[in-house]
C-alpha cells in the first residue's frame, strides 16, 4: 500500500497562497501568489529512493526503510496541515483489501499496461479490469 502511495500518490501536490514574500532558487515569490508545492516530487528521486521507477514494496521493510530518509516520503502532505486521517486511511485500506482478497478470487488482465489519467487526481484508465472469478466465502460476500 505504501509503495502504491509512493508511485501513484493520490494527492501529489498542495496549493498554497503566499503570505510573505520569499526567495526560492533565485526567484522572488511575492505575497498573494498562488503556488503549487510538489510535495511528492521526492518520490521519484534517486537521492531518496533506490531505483525509484521500480515497484518494490520491500523498500519499506525493516532494514531498508527508504521512506524514513528526511523529506523523502510525503503522500499525506507536509507541515501543520499534514493529513489528520493518515492512520485511519491506512487501516481502512488494509482492512478493505484484506476483506476483498479473502472473499473473492480476482483475475486481472495480464496484458494491461498501467496508464494514469487525471480525474482530477491520478487514477488508472478505463482499460483496467478486474474480473471476479469466484466467491470464496459467500456468507460474508462483499457483493451482497
Ligand atoms: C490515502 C488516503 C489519504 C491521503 C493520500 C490523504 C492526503 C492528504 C493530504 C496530502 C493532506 C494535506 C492537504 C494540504 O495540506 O493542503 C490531507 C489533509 C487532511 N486529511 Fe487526508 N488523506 C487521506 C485520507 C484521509 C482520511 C481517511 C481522513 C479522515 C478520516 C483525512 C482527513 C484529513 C484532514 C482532516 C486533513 C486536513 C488537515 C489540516 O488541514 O490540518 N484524510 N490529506
Amino acid at each position: 500500500m505504501l509503495e502504491c502511495l509512493r508511485l501513484h500518490p493520490i494527492a501529489p501536490a498542495m496549493t498554497r497562497t503566499v503570505t510573505q514574500d520569499f526567495d526560492f532558487a533565485g526567484y522572488r515569490v511575492p505575497q498573494g501568489r498562488r503556488v503549487i508545492v510538489g510535495t511528492t516530487v521526492s518520490h521519484g528521486l534517486e537521492a531518496c529512493f533506490t531505483d525509484p521507477d521500480t515497484f518494490d514494496p520491500d523498500r519499506f521493510a525493516p532494514g531498508r526503510m527508504e521512506h524514513r530518509r528526511p523529506g523523502a516520503f510525503a503522500p499525506y502532505g507536509l507541515g501543520p496541515h499534514i493529513c489528520a486521517g493518515s492512520g485511519m486511511a491506512e487501516g481502512l485500506i488494509m482492512l478493505n483489501l484484506a476483506a476483498i482478497l479473502r472473499t473473492l478470487d480476482l483475475r486481472g488482465d495480464p496484458t494491461y499496461v498501467l496508464r494514469e489519467v487525471a480525474r482530477p487526481t491520478a487514477t488508472p484508465d478505463d482499460r483496467l479490469t478486474l474480473r471476479v472469478t469466484g466467491v470464496r466465502h459467500p456468507a460474508v460476500s462483499l457483493l451482497a
